[in-house]
């Protein structure tokens, strides 16, 4: 039995810009995590001419799929669970024994905090692992990116990057991966909506409104990355009020690109009136989590705010 856990993730400021060459902030939430376990299975019949599909079955209650993966979607839209095993099978150039796989995970889904990027990390490297060829950290990237394309059409690489890698990232697409430093440590309050979303869809809008103007557009992408470089400073230098400020001007120009909702704007205004240093959204938007900065000291009040605002969890997060 071979298992393997990947963490989920938060982005702090520069989501959407990301995407089209601007500069992100992201940073692992170990608090979450999805696991995979890999089992040899012991009921497997006498070695037949079964296809690996047919060897393979799956057991992941929170993504909603179990059974055989034949039973799943492969071919020009394959299910990702399927896709990230066929392609650890080809990188790996191995036949598979009959085997069993659950994921367990603890990231709500389509929620802006890396589920989908965590579960095909973890299981790339428990597969890998349990077929005795555990792939090295690029190459799981690698296939956790080329899936995250399935996932979102036309993402990043920044969640599967920070997951991968499971460290502070200041990631530009295409760039080696950097990391960052913080000069005095931080709490982030991380609040759940409640509100389903998927990336894809937000991403694909915004998409949408950067054929429609682009000049426009890529001004918003500009300041966003603007707020991103002025925001590792902040960190570097332990100046929180200043990071604060910088994030809530990141909501706002997320709100320009019209990917949060009055969910996240209420729980954004509520998080900023209990003295929160500053609020975004995070992630794609239109649902799922928000981020808060707040000062120790005002940890509970802010918490409250948030659960009586209509937040379903919060969680604290701490960095440096
Ligand atoms: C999603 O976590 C972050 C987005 O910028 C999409 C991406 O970078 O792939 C919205």
């Amino acid at each position: 039995m071979t298992s393997a856990t990947a963490p989920g993730k938060i982005i702090l400021l520069g989501e959407h810009a990301v995407v089209y060459g601007r500069p992100a902030l992201a940073v692992p939430v170990r608090q979450l995590g999805a696991t995979v376990t890999v089992t040899s299975s012991d009921l497997a019949p006498a070695p037949t001419n079964a296809s690996w599909l047919e060897r393979i079955s799956i057991y992941a209650p929170q993504v909603g799929r179990s059974g055989p993966l034949a039973n799943f979607p492969v071919g020009s839209s394959p299910d990702p669970l399927a896709f990230v095993i066929k392609s650890v099978l080809d990188m790996l150039s191995v036949e598979p024994p009959w085997l069993h796989i659950q994921v367990d995970s603890t990231i709500p889904v389509a929620s802006g905090l890396g589920s989908g990027a965590a579960v095909s990390v973890a299981l790339i490297r428990a597969l890998s692992s349990h077929l005795g060829k555990p792939l090295a950290d690029e190459q799981v990237n690698q296939i956790a990116f080329e899936t995250e394309k399935m996932y979102h059409g036309t993402p990043s690489g920044i969640d599967n990057t920070v997951i991968t890698f499971s460290q502070p990232v200041f990631f530009i697409k295409g760039s080696p991966i950097q990391t960052f430093s913080v000069g005095k440590p931080f709490t982030l309050l991380i609040a759940d909506s409640g509100v389903p979303a998927a990336t894809r869809d937000s991403v694909a809008d915004v998409r949408r409104l950067w054929e429609q103007d682009r000049d426009r557009l890529e001004v918003v992408f500009s300041c966003i990355g603007s707020l991103v470089m002025q925001a590792r400073s902040a960190m570097r230098s332990g100046d929180l009020d200043s990071l604060g400020k910088l994030m809530t001007r990141n909501h706002a120009l997320l709100q320009e690109l019209t990917v949060s909702s009055p969910e996240l704007d209420r729980l954004v205004l509520t998080a900023m009136s209990a003295g929160a240093l500053g609020a975004k959204l995070s992630g794609g938007g239109r649902g799922g989590n928000m981020l808060a900065l707040v000062q120790e000291a005002d940890l509970e009040k802010v918490e409250m705010a948030l659960k009586s605002a209509g937040s379903r969890k919060v969680i604290s997060t701490k960095l440096g």
